[in-house]
């Protein structure tokens, strides 16, 4: 049986933070062992929020260390930098010509950008056609990510349908893949946990900040006696990722008897999350140290990443009438 291709990216937009650990990274690297996996670093949809070139280059390399730290085999994934394989601006470009107007206009990350404040550009408008491009270029059949990134990929489905349709079959119809479990995890604040609203708990972060973090969050003003609802407590959310069944039925049961103090439970919180990343954490700084090992796996990844997207482009051109 073929394995299935599997394809997503995240943006160098900030550090890493346990909500892009569960809903996305965690899964892409259980996939390398099922799937055909594709996996690369979002460099040039990060332009759309990151105007400092020396952040942007030092964040690349901050993801990829997250990445392989974390468990991504560079012998079973290919891994890349998207700006590294320069066709996807290529087809970004032509994908624009099946795109109506209107498939952008309702796309909720960008209203929900612009009504956050960041000021409308071109590129903030048209990034779910190069998102497009990522998924298309490589003919992805599934894409796990997050809740928040369905709408793109069903925006990245219907521009494969719409050239298909115009020109022929020639793109692979792209599948959202969401973990409904944890489709969105809480922020510190009870937000969706995001780099933009700095309510993030980070992967990598050192221990003293981690625990500052923990002890952070946001709970409600019940005297200690009140019996509470687990379902209603970002800690208990948290808590649940990292503990097993059991952990969390005992927590829920402390929740609902009565006589639970918030701050204890943050420490247990704590010490979870500190322990699940201490190995990786190791195994991050050793890689740190022999730097040039991860210039290398990106330029591999780079060069087999490459290899497919010039066979889709070349069709491409070969269709729409440039390439004679
Ligand atoms: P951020 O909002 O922090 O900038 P990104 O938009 O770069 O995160 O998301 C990268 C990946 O992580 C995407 O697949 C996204 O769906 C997932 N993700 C981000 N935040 C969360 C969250 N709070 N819960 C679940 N998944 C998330
Ligand atoms: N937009 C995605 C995010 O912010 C990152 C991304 C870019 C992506 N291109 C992609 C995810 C292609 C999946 C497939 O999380």
């Amino acid at each position: 049986m073929t394995k299935k291709r599997v394809l997503s990216g995240i943006q160098p937009s900030g550090a890493l933070h346990i909500g892009n650990y569960f809903g996305m990274m965690r899964q892409m690297v259980a996939y390398q062992k099922s799937s055909d996996l594709y996996c690369f670093i979002a460099s040039y949809h990060a332009l759309t929020s990151v105007s400092d070139g020396g952040r942007l280059r030092s964040d690349i390399m901050e993801v990829a260390l997250d990445f392989l730290a974390l468990g991504l085999d560079p012998d079973k994934t290919i891994f890349w930098v998207q700006s590294d394989v320069p066709e996807v601006t290529e087809l970004t470009w032509i994908l624009s010509n099946v795109t109506g107007m209107g498939l952008l206009e309702r796309c909720h990350s960008y209203k929900d950008k612009v009504a956050k404040g960041l000021t409308p550009n071109h590129g903030l408008f048209a990034y779910p056609v190069l998102m497009a491009a990522d998924i298309l270029l490589y003919q992805s059949q599934i894409v796990p990510v997050g809740k928040d990134q369905k709408q793109h990929v069903e925006v990245a489905r219907d521009i494969a349908l719409r050239f298909n349709h115009i020109y022929g079959e020639t793109f692979v119809l792209p599948e959202p893949e969401i973990n409904d479990d944890i489709a969105v995890i809480p922020g510190v604040d009870g937000q969706k946990m995001s780099k933009s609203y700095n309510n993030t708990i980070e992967i990598f972060c050192a221990e003293k900040a981690l625990r500052k973090r923990v002890m952070g969050i946001v709970t409600d003003s019940a005297p200690v006696e009140a019996k509470k609802d687990p379902a209603k407590s970002i800690i208990y959310a948290l808590y649940k990722l990292f503990a097993d069944e059991k952990q969390s039925e005992e927590l829920a049961d402390r929740f609902l008897a009565g006589g639970l103090k918030y701050g204890e439970v943050k420490k247990e919180l704590y010490e979870l999350i500190s322990e699940h990343f201490a190995p990786y954490k190791k195994r991050r700084e050793d890689m740190k140290n022999n730097i040039d090992y991860v210039y290398e796996v990106l330029a591999k990844g780079a060069e087999k990443a490459r290899e497919k997207a010039s066979a889709t482009i070349d069709k491409v051109r070969r269709e729409i009438g440039i390439k004679y």
